[in-house]
């Protein structure tokens, strides 16, 4: 009998596309040329499986109301089901408690929620917010509107010649002033892993809270906020087999109890009087309005989905896939991927994100995807990072635990000759 290999974790490495590829309709799809579709843009959005279209389709079907509000029997089932996703997403991510779960229409939503409430209420001129150079606009934006708002300074946090994050700079950058440091846990761009081992501790040191931005992350290894000890950390349904729509925002139930509201409307209220308003409990406080019910439902669903599977298992399989996407992708010439190599960093994220010399990203974005290739071109939400490079666009490959070797192996033989089309025709 033979044993199955094992990552460095300890975990058995198997092939989970073989196991679950099926649970994927999507996946079935041809290419104009009847050879099978390869999806290589997971990191952009994620497939969704069966269960998640059967939770979804079952959800409307059968359980279909509005939550928190009738007595009847539909609403009833409808606020079960959807106060079920909250405390799987909890368990989930081993929150305290389901109080500390924020459903939000996506990661934007919750990073803005906290900029406009918590920093509307707690920072002022002077103060800083440590951020990375390497982050997406999402958590690049909200806090520049707050800086107008409140005078408070963002700085940022520079990146290595491997393509990580500077450990050295950041310790530069913390000081006594800095109140919140945002950051990135995989970067959709550089796929890097940040060491938020060693950054929370520090930024907890000088009294700053710390924001996690895990969209990138959940899906593809366990995570544990109690043990991570940050402040705050944004998800997003779409990105771990979920419906888009939905997102959520964990926070410390100290924190979250003590900032205002976000937007106001129904739900998100205790009594209204024609001149003032007192506020629901955690979390409907920061819950305005009828909610993406469906969606938390089918997200709720996803997570189980990814759970079943063993988030462990997903991280060992595809740090096999990346490690051979980055063999084929050297073997390129031209090639230059950003990022650390997942000799450098094996924790690194599932995806490559590369420059080819002489020839444009969104040319080969566009010339593989005639061959049924879907991989992404372009800045992907991270203009400041390319600006650092040098450049405007990049293109990018990122995988799933649904990724096969033959995959990598189309992907990689068609970028090559592509590469060499355009070379010779330009
Ligand atoms: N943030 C998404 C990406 O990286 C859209 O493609």
């Amino acid at each position: 009998m033979t044993t199955a290999p094992k990552a460095r974790s300890g975990v058995d490495i198997v092939n989970l596309a073989s196991q679950y590829r099926a649970d994927f309709p999507i996946l079935e799809q041809k290419a104009p040329d009847g050879r099978p579709l390869v999806y290589l843009d997971h990191a952009a959005t994620s497939q969704k499986p069966r269960q998640v279209l059967a939770a979804l389709q079952q959800y409307y079907n059968c359980d279909n109301a509005n939550v928190h509000r009738g007595a009847h029997q539909l609403s009833a089932r409808a606020t079960e089901s959807f106060e079920r996703a909250r405390s799987i997403t909890a368990e989930f991510i081993g929150a305290s408690s389901s109080r500390e779960i924020v459903f939000t229409r996506n990661a934007s939503e919750a990073i803005n929620l906290v900029a406009r409430t918590w920093g509307d209420a707690n920072l002022r001129k002077g103060d800083e917010v440590l951020l990375t150079v390497m982050e997406h606009h999402s958590n690049l934006v909200p806090w520049q509107l707050l800086a107008q708002r409140t005078g408070c300074v963002l700085r940022h946090v520079g990146i290595t010649e491997s393509g990580e994050l500077d450990l050295a700079d950041f310790r530069a950058k913390l000081s006594e002033r800095t109140r919140l440091v945002s950051l990135v846990h995989i970067s959709n761009a550089l796929g890097c892993c940040n060491p938020l081992g060693e950054v929370i501790p520090l930024a907890h040191k000088v009294g700053a809270l710390v924001l996690v931005d895990a969209c990138q992350s959940l899906a593809h290894q366990p995570i544990d906020t109690v043990a991570l000890d940050a402040d705050f950390l944004v998800g997003s349904s779409h990105k771990l087999c979920g419906p888009t729509g939905m997102g959520f925002l964990w926070g410390r139930e100290a924190l979250l109890e003590a900032m205002p509201p976000f937007l106001g409307g129904g739900e998100m209220i205790q009594d209204v009087f024609l001149d003032s308003s007192s506020w629901a409990v955690l979390p409907h406080k920061f819950e305005a309005g009828t909610p993406a019910i469906g969606e938390a439902v089918g997200m709720g669903a996803a997570i189980r989905y990814l759970q079943a599977i063993g988030l462990d298992a997903i991280q060992a399989w595809e740090a096999q896939l990346t490690r051979y996407l980055f063999e084929r992708l050297h073997a390129i010439d031209g090639v230059k991927i950003l990022g650390p190599t997942p000799e450098q960093q094996p924790e690194r994220g599932a995806l490559a994100t590369f420059l080819v010399d002489g020839v444009h990203a969104n040319d080969i974005a566009e010339l593989i995807d005639a061959s049924g290739i879907c991989i992404r071109s372009g800045h992907h939400c991270c203009q400041p990072l390319h600006r650092h490079y040098g450049v405007t666009a990049s293109a990018r490959a990122s995988l799933s635990f649904t990724s096969t070797f033959e995959e990598i192996d189309r992907f990689s033989d068609e970028l090559a000759s592509t590469v060499a089309f355009l070379r010779e025709h330009s």
